[in-house]
């Protein structure tokens, strides 16, 4: 008997992508059958990146891997999961100072939506401290930012802005 395809959500900003937000999505894609990278289009907030920078950027990362979708949502994430037929939402979990944050978001996103489950992964040891905020500070402060985020993020992050 065939099943439904099994389709996760890996929501996020994304600005920008780091190699543990790689991290995830690689290991998500082995898991389930399609993986859909959610970009959040918040426009109460002045990203570094574009949503289509971002979108662009994740789309050449992942060129390779069949499984991994890049997609812009706005509004709620449980409509975007119910839309798109999803049945997981993916987060990655880094140390325990995430832990509160996201057990408040997956229990709210399961009140608002008992049957979309959210699954926590652990990324790889080397990008337990590596988020896109200290990327961002340590680039714009002339520090070195390579093996923490893809070799394409780099290269953007030299176009848009020169290191102080
Ligand atoms: O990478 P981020 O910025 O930590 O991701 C946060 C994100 C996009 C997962 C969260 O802000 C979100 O789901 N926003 C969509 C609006 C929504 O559903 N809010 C209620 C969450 S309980």
């Amino acid at each position: 008997m065939s099943r439904p395809p099994r389709i996760a959500i890996y929501p996020g900003s994304f600005d920008p992508l780091t190699n543990g937000h790689v991290d995830i999505i690689t290991r998500g894609a082995r898991l389930f059958d399609q993986i859909v990278v959610g970009l959040l289009n918040n426009p109460e907030k002045a990203p570094l990146f574009s949503v289509e920078e971002r979108e662009g950027i994740i789309r050449e990362v992942f060129a390779d891997l069949g499984n991994v979708e890049v997609d812009v949502f706005h509004g709620l994430l449980v409509d975007y999961a119910r839309r798109r037929r999803a049945s997981v939402i993916v987060r990655g979990l880094r140390a325990i100072s995430d832990f509160e944050y996201e057990m408040q978001m997956a229990l709210m996103n399961r009140r608002l939506s008992p049957d979309i489950e959210t699954v926590f992964m652990m990324p790889a040891e080397t990008y337990t401290y590596v988020s896109s905020r200290l990327v961002k500070e340590i680039f714009s402060l002339g520090g070195d930012v390579s093996g923490l985020v893809p070799a394409v993020v780099e290269s953007r992050l030299r176009q848009k802005c020169t290191p102080r």
